[in-house]
C-alpha cells in the first residue's frame, strides 16, 4: 500500500498503542510518524523477515537508528536514509524479533527545517517489509568472478582467518547497511578451495563496547581458553568512545560467536587495534601483536589463556615507513630456502604513506623469543623499508591461522583507502585479492625478502589455452596475442631481456582502454600504468603508475598475470615482485602486445589459460 500522506499526521495524538487511525501508513505493515524535523519513529506491524531500508549514497550523514524491541534498545545502526532519491536498499533482519514490538527510533540529520520538509524525504515512503532480500548480483560489468566479494554492502580488511576440518574461514569488516564504511560487523564466508567463496551469516555484530574492528581467530586445539578443545576464539577491537580488545568464542566451527561477558580483555589509554594472536610452539604459550596505530609501533603481550594478556615489549618506534597509522599487524615463522633456519616475519600496514601514496603494506625481517621482536638491521645498523607489495590495492594483508601443510597463506583488501568509497561499483564495494604464500626468498644481491607467491589452488582453475607461443623473439613492433573475450584469464609468460632493452606488454580492448607494463632491463624495474585502463576519473588518486623492483639481475622474468572483472595482479619471478592494482575497463581487455625497444628480448614461453569458474 502506498503512503497515506495527509494533514492528519501533524494532528495525530500518540495514544495508548502506537498511531491513531489514518496517521502515515508508508507500506503495509509500517506505521511513520514524525515528531519533529529530524527525529521519526517508524513501527513495524507486519510480520515479515525483512524491512528494507532505502539509501541515498551522497549524504554523509547517517540517520541513526535504535532498534527497540519490546521498549528496549536492541540495537544501533546508521544509515544514510534516501531524502531525495534511493540509490539502493539494505535489508534489515527481522527475523530475531518475531513476536515482540519493534520500533525504529530514528533521528535524521538532514539539517530539515520543520517536519513538514522532513516527511517529504523519499525513505519513509519506500521503507517496505518483505520476506526475501534479493542478492543477485547485480555488478555484471566489474563485480569479480574468481575474487572474494560480499554479497552486498562495504568491505574493508580481512579479519579472523582461520582454516579448520577442510574450510577455508575469512571474515571481514562489513557494513551490512551501505556500500560505504559504517556499522562495523565482522561479515562471514568460506571455501573449500580459496577461489570459491560461500556467503555465510554475519559473525560478529556491534554491542554496547562499540563497533567490531579487525582482529584475528585461532583454533584453541589444547582448550586453554576454557571452551573446550578445538573451539574457535576471535579477538578483536571493539571501537567505541575508544578502542579495547575484546573476545569471543565459537562452539560451531566459526559459524556463531558468543562474546566474552567479561570484556574488555586488553585496555590501553591510548588507539591500539588488530590484535592478531598466534600460539608459540617454542615457548607453549599465546602470543600477541596488536597495533598501537598513532605511536606507530606494534605492542607484543604473552598469555596462558587468551584472556589474560600481559605487555612484553613494543617494536618499530622511529623504524621502517612512518608516514601514515600502522594497523592490522601479523608475526609469523618462515623458513629460509635451502636451510632448517626460521626467521620472523612482522606485516604491518600503513596508511597513509604507502609506496604509491595512501595505503601499503610494510614487512621487517628479523628475529622473536616468545617476548621481543628484533629486526635484521643493514650492515649501517639501519633498518629498510620493504614493502610486499608495488601496486596501490593491496591492504590489511594478514594470514590464515591453523593452516595445513606448514603453509601461510595470507589475503589483503584489494582497494586503498584514499578511494576505495569512489570506486565505481556499488552493490558491493571491494573484493579481497587473491590468496597468497608467504615464502622467503634471497634476492640477487642476498637480501633476504618475502615473495607473495599465488597460492597452489589457482593453478587448479587453468581452463583452456587462448594463445600460446615458444622461443620467439620479442621485435621491436608489437605483436598481439589474443585473450578471452571475457577477457578473465591468466597469462603465464617467460622472457629474457638483454641489457638497455625495455619489454613493453600492453593489455587492451578495442575502446583502447590499456594497461601498459613495462620492464626495465637496465634499472631491473617493472611498472604497471593504469591511466588509461578505463573508468579512471571518479578520484584523483586512482590513475596512477607504479613500479616495483624486479630483484634479479639477469633480465630473466617470469610474470604471472591474473586478470579478473575489475583487477589485475602480477607476480613476478614466483612472486618476488607483486603488482596488485583495480582497473575498471568499459569493456573487458581482449589483447596482449608484447614489443622491446631494441629488439634484443627473447620469449622464452607464453601461455593465455582462460579459467574454469
Ligand atoms: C584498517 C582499519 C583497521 C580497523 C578497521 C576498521 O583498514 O583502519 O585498523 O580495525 O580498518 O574498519
Amino acid at each position: 500500500m502506498k503512503a497515506i500522506k495527509n494533514s492528519c499526521i501533524f494532528s495525530a495524538l500518540f495514544l495508548g498503542g502506537f498511531f491513531m487511525q489514518g496517521v502515515a501508513v508508508a507500506a503495509e505493515g509500517v506505521e511513520v510518524r514524525h515528531l519533529g524535523p529530524t527525529h521519526t519513529l517508524v513501527k513495524v506491524t507486519g510480520d515479515n523477515n525483512y524491512l528494507l531500508l532505502p539509501v541515498q549514497e551522497v549524504f554523509e550523514d547517517d540517520a541513526r537508528i535504535n532498534v527497540l524491541a519490546d521498549g528496549k534498545i536492541a540495537e544501533t545502526i546508521y544509515v544514510r536514509l534516501s531524502r531525495t532519491k534511493t540509490d539502493y536498499t539494505v535489508p534489515f533482519d527481522l527475523t530475531p524479533y518475531k513476536g515482540r514490538n519493534v520500533v525504529l527510533n530514528i533521528v535524521t540529520n538532514q539539517n530539515r527545517n520543520s517536519v513538514r520538509d522532513a516527511q517529504d524525504d523519499v525513505c519513509w515512503d519506500e521503507m517496505v517489509l518483505t520476506d526475501n532480500f534479493d542478492t543477485t548480483n547485480t555488478e555484471l560489468q566489474w563485480r569479480p568472478v574468481y575474487h572474494h566479494t560480499p554479497l552486498y554492502g562495504w568491505m574493508n580488511d580481512p579479519n579472523g582467518m582461520f582454516y579448520k576440518d577442510g574450510v577455508w574461514h575469512l571474515y571481514y569488516q562489513k557494513n551490512p547497511y551501505g556500500s560505504k564504511w559504517q556499522n562495523m560487523t565482522w561479515g562471514h564466508s568460506t571455501s573449500t578451495d580459496l577461489v570459491n567463496w560461500t556467503a555465510q551469516p554475519d559473525a560478529i555484530k556491534p554491542d554496547g563496547l562499540g563497533s567490531i574492528f579487525s582482529g584475528s581467530a585461532v583454533v584453541d586445539h589444547d582448550n586453554t581458553a576454557g571452551y573446550g578443545k578445538d573451539a574457535v576464539i576471535a579477538l578483536f577491537t571493539s571501537a567505541g568512545t575508544s578502542q579495547m580488545q575484546s573476545m569471543a568464542h565459537s562452539n560451531d566451527n566459526g559459524q556463531t560467536f558468543l562474546v566474552y561477558p567479561g570484556n574488555p580483555i586488553i585496555t590501553l589509554d591510548s588507539e591500539a587495534r588488530d590484535p592478531n594472536m598466534f600460539w608459540n610452539n617454542e615457548t607453549g604459550e599465546w602470543n600477541l601483536i596488536l597495533a598501537h596505530a598513532l605511536e606507530k609501533e606494534m605492542l607484543i603481550f604473552t598469555s596462558p589463556d587468551l584472556k589474560e594478556w600481559t605487555l612484553q615489549s613494543s617494536f618499530g618506534k622511529g623504524l621502517g615507513a612512518q608516514e601514515g597509522v600502522w594497523e592490522c599487524p601479523d608475526l609469523f615463522p618462515l623458513t629460509i630456502p635451502g636451510s632448517d633456519k626460521t626467521k620472523w616475519v612482522l606485516l604491518c600496514n600503513i596508511n597513509p604513506g604507502g609506496p604509491f601514496g595512501g595505503s601499503g603494506i610494510q614487512y621487517f625481517i628479523g628475529d622473536f623469543d616468545g617476548k621481543k621482536f628484533t629486526s635484521d638491521t643493514n650492515p649501517d645498523g639501519t633498518v629498510a623499508t620493504k614493502w610486499l607489495d608495488f601496486g596501490k590495492d593491496n591492504y590489511a594483508v594478514v594470514s590464515w591461522s591453523n593452516a595445513p601443510e606448514g603453509r601461510r597463506p595470507v589475503i589483503g583488501w584489494m582497494s586503498n583507502w584514499q578511494y576505495a568509497a569512489d570506486v565505481p561499483t556499488i552493490q558491493f564495494r571491494s573484493a579481497n585479492t587473491l590468496p597468497r604464500e608467504m615464502e622467503l626468498f634471497s634476492d640477487a644481491d642476498g637480501e633476504l625478502r618475502v615473495a607473495s607467491v599465488p597460492s597452489p589452488e589457482l593453478a587448479k582453475i587453468r581452463g583452456k589455452v587462448i594463445s600460446t607461443a615458444d622461443n620467439k623473439k620479442i621485435s621491436g613492433k608489437p605483436s598481439s596475442y589474443k585473450l578471452p573475450a571475457d577477457g578473465i584469464c591468466e597469462i603465464d609468460m617467460t622472457f629474457q631481456a638483454k641489457e638497455n632493452d625495455l619489454v613493453t606488454l600492453t593489455i587492451d580492448n578495442p575502446k583502447g582502454e590499456k594497461v601498459i607494463m613495462k620492464y626495465d632491463a637496465k634499472n631491473h624495474t617493472m611498472s604497471f600504468d593504469r591511466k588509461e585502463s578505463g573508468v579512471v576519473d571518479f578520484n584523483t588518486k586512482f590513475p596512477a603508475v607504479t613500479s616495483a623492483p624486479t630483484f634479479e639481475k639477469d633480465g630473466k622474468i617470469n610474470l604471472r598475470i591474473f586478470i579478473d572483472r575489475s583487477s589485475m595482479e602480477m607476480f613476478g619471478n614466483n612472486g618476488q615482485f607483486v603488482m596488485t592494482n583495480l582497473v575498471f575497463p568499459e569493456n573487458p581487455y581482449t589483447s596482449l602486445s608484447l614489443e622491446s625497444k631494441n629488439g634484443t628480448a627473447q620469449l622464452d614461453s607464453l601461455k593465455v589459460y582462460s579459467l574454469n569458474i
